[in-house]
């Protein structure tokens, strides 16, 4: 593939429809409606409003059935009936198809009598972003692009940077030059183009705007945007699949941008639509940490728009959003469907993050954290129910986070290499 030529390649776009694929209509605004061509952009022209990814479902009811899922690869690409590729997906990159782990002894410590784990944190870069970048990175190649970049609280880095070395696209990833060391050498090791930027999330994506419309390159979450963010709703297909083809009563996602819970919600609606499930939607809730809490502040206050946070502070900086671009919509999903919005401070996430690890013997990062400690206050409340079942998203891997919850743990004490010393030790214990 030539890397070498700045120019944004010519795109095919075809006004009502698509070409290569029967099955995708075009894109269509969230707000007014109005419709576009599949092609690398983002945003309405006459509103501003987002843009969708719009499907023909009729076409897809007549084809897709539980059977022809269950017989696809064991990762995303079992639903690409519902993902917006037009030619071939890499799928021998084991993206998605994760585990979902039935959580006794977390939902005995929280109340709760059928909690099960959505665990992510085992994808290949370690984090649920190497779902939505595996449909952005596919879709940027149909699109002709030689550059693929982002703007990154940390976990998406890693993840374009690998999977521009499989698809051979060039990476450029931009991150707030506070971000954990751990997230940095993620996306390095790769060989990426890692650039750390003295500024915010929001100063960093602010900047990612401009460079988009100036280099001609891929923009994972900015004209990429509407393809990159399906890949989320692949975190609904699996829940269902895995609970026998039925949606959970309840489901709790951390909040940032807040594309994920946008397109966890799009994902059940979807399967319904398809009839691979019965019309039950579940009550979506939202976790965000208190350091960095646009929605959970606006969602208690009762507003329907977010005002930004402009200086987040928080330890799960993946989640350090301060303006949120699907905020309005992420308050509308929470009160339509039942659920709530609830945040946590700094030694509640490092509790939760304790807590999963000592029960369910998964370590999360601090997103993680945030997931399990509103989970809990949603118990205490009663917006979650005991009898529910529910299903939490553990999103990132604890490994990328070490630092955050290292002073609850202490230092692992050092002792000569004797059995004296050990018996020293074990006395020390009782
Ligand atoms: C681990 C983790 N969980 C959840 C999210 C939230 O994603 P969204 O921006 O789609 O709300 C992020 C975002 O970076 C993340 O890194
Ligand atoms: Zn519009």
């Amino acid at each position: 593939m030539a890397i070498s030529s700045p120019a944004r390649p010519e795109v095919a776009g075809h006004p009502g429809g698509n070409d290569g694929n029967p099955r995708i209509l075009g894109l269509a605004c969230r707000e007014c409606g109005g419709t576009y061509p599949i092609s690398p952009i983002h945003v309405c022209e006459r509103c501003f409003g987002p843009l969708e990814v719009q499907y023909d479902y009729e076409l897809i009811t007549g084809s897709i059935t539980r059977e022809s899922v269950e017989r696809g690869p064991d990762n995303i690409w079992r639903y690409r009936d519902l993902l917006p590729l037009d030619g071939e997906a890499d799928t021998d990159w084991r993206v998605g198809w994760t585990p979902l782990v039935r959580a006794t002894r977390l939902g005995k410590a929280l109340g709760l009598d059928d909690l099960w784990i959505k665990n992510d944190a085992v994808n290949p870069t370690y984090s649920f972003k190497d779902r939505v970048v595996a449909v952005a990175a596919a879709k940027a190649r149909e699109f002709g692009f030689d550059t693929f970049a982002c703007a990154s609280t940390g976990n998406l880095a890693s993840a374009v940077a690998a999977a521009g070395v499989r698809l051979g696209l060039h990476t450029y990833v931009f991150l707030p030059a506070n971000t954990e060391p751990e997230k940095f050498i993620n996306a390095q090791v790769y060989g990426a183009n890692v650039v750390a930027v003295d500024g915010t999330y929001d100063d960093v994506n602010r900047l990612c705007s401009e460079l988009a419309d100036q280099k001609g390159w891929a923009f994972c979450n900015i004209n990429v945007r509407p393809f990159y963010s399906e890949g989320s709703k692949t975190l609904a297909f699996e829940v269902a699949e895995q609970l026998g083809w039925e949606a959970p009563d309840h489901v709790v996602v951390p909040i940032a941008s807040g594309a994920q819970m946008v397109k966890i919600t799009k994902g059940f609606g979807e399967l319904a639509k398809v009839g691979l499930t019965a019309r039950k939607a579940p009550r979506i809730s939202g976790a965000q940490a208190s350091g960095c809490n646009p929605v959970a502040n606006a969602y208690v206050r009762g507003w329907d728009a977010v005002k930004p946070v402009r200086h987040p502070d928080t330890i799960a900086k993946s989640l350090a959003i301060g303006n949120p671009a699907d905020g309005y919509y992420v308050l509308k999903i929470v009160r339509e469907t039942g659920g709530g919005i609830d945040e946590a401070t700094d030694a509640e996430i490092a509790a939760g993050v304790r807590l999963l690890a000592s029960t369910e013997g998964i370590f999360a990062e601090t997103a993680g954290g945030v997931t399990i400690a509103v989970l809990k206050k949603l118990a205490e409340s009663g917006v979650v129910k005991r009898g529910e079942r529910v299903v939490a998203y553990i999103t990132g891997n604890g490994l990328k986070t070490p630092q955050a919850i290292a002073p609850l743990l202490g230092l692992a004490p050092v002792i000569r290499p004797t059995l004296d010393a050990f018996d020293a030790y074990l006395g020390t214990q009782a």
